[in-house]
């Protein structure tokens, strides 16, 4: 594994393996023993959009793994006055060990990793966000035990959340299930991915249906990034595709409710869904966890 782009490019056993190393380096943090296995490694986080969770993740990480981080964001880059991807990745890779990059084209990440010579890390594109999903996978394993069969529904757009899950749930054997209007899909590739799948995956227009028995209700805001525009129109569309108690009625009892974060309580999710599972708060703590496993999977020797 040279970079993490996106799920796809990761075979079943990879994605378990980095799994492996965040369990570890979750034990090491809680119990405070040295893990610097990254000193004197340098990260740069592009950031072209907002973050929290994203950007303290990894700047702490890399702090807690004995490197460093620098956030450079798009206003102050030359990239945002037009210098070309091209030259900024040649540049920055004399310079930094790795990057990792938020932006909204996949192909900009993509292109990074072409013209460099350093691991790049994508911290979400329009179309994925695989260190979500590693949080994401950690965080059911944690709860659950294992993968097998386990049913994870998502309810609402067909957006990066809903791609980079398909393919994350798919490859380490659950079963996956998509409610969402037939306006807003997943990615086409990603629903041709999925097809090899067979009755492991469902896509429906029917909240119900898909969350009959879920294991795990995943949802995500109406409006993503960049699509704050269509937010009044994004409304109506996916009025009825929120998590609820008539939701959680109809999945298993010991059902888990995950959200990536930012949330709009009261739109794809009710305030009191989120207040009541708590595990939403572990999964955003794992991004650290995930990431730092990443981490050193892409520029330590471990
Ligand atoms: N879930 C997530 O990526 O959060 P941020 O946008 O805060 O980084
Ligand atoms: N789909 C959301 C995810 C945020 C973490 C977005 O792209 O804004």
């Amino acid at each position: 594994m040279k970079h993490l782009l996106k799920l796809s490019d990761l075979s079943e056993s990879e994605i378990i393996e980095i799994l492996n190393l965040a369990d570890q380096l979750k034990y090491e943090k809680k119990h405070n023993i040295p893990h610097e296995y990254l000193k004197g490694k340098s990260l740069g986080m592009i950031f072209q959009k907002s973050s929290t969770r994203t950007r303290v993740s990894f700047e702490t990480g890399m702090y807690q793994l004995g490197g460093q981080a620098l956030f450079l964001s798009n206003r102050d880059l030359q990239i945002g006055r037009g210098e070309p991807v091209e030259d900024t990745a040649k540049v920055l890779s004399r310079y930094l060990d790795g990057i990792m990059i938020r932006t909204f084209e996949q192909k900009e990440v993509e292109d990074l990793a072409k013209y460099g010579s350093i691991p790049i890390i994508n911290g979400l594109t329009d179309y994925a966000h695989p260190c979500q999903v590693l949080a994401d996978l950690m965080t059911i394993r944690e709860y659950k035990g294992e993968f097998d069969n386990l049913k994870l529904t998502f309810v609402g757009d067909g957006n990066n959340m809903a791609n980079s899950l398909i393919v994350g749930c798919l490859k380490v054997g659950m079963r996956v299930a998509i409610a969402c209007p037939k306006t807003h899909q997943p990615d086409s590739g990603v629903l041709q991915f999925a097809k090899a799948y067979g009755d492991k995956f469902l896509m429906t227009d029917d909240v119900l249906q898909a969350c009959k028995d879920a294991d795990v209700i995943y949802t995500d805001v109406w409006a993503s990034m960049g699509q704050e525009g269509e937010a009044e129109e994004r409304k109506k569309a996916f009025a009825g595709y929120q998590v609820n108690d008539k939701t959680l009625a109809v999945a298993k009892k010991d059902a888990m409710v995950l959200h990536c974060l930012p949330a709009h309580r009261g739109e794809e999710i009710t305030a009191q869904v989120i207040d009541n599972h708590p595990e939403i708060f572990d999964e955003a703590e794992n991004r650290l966890h995930a990431q730092k496993a990443v981490l050193v999977k892409l520029m330590g020797h471990k």
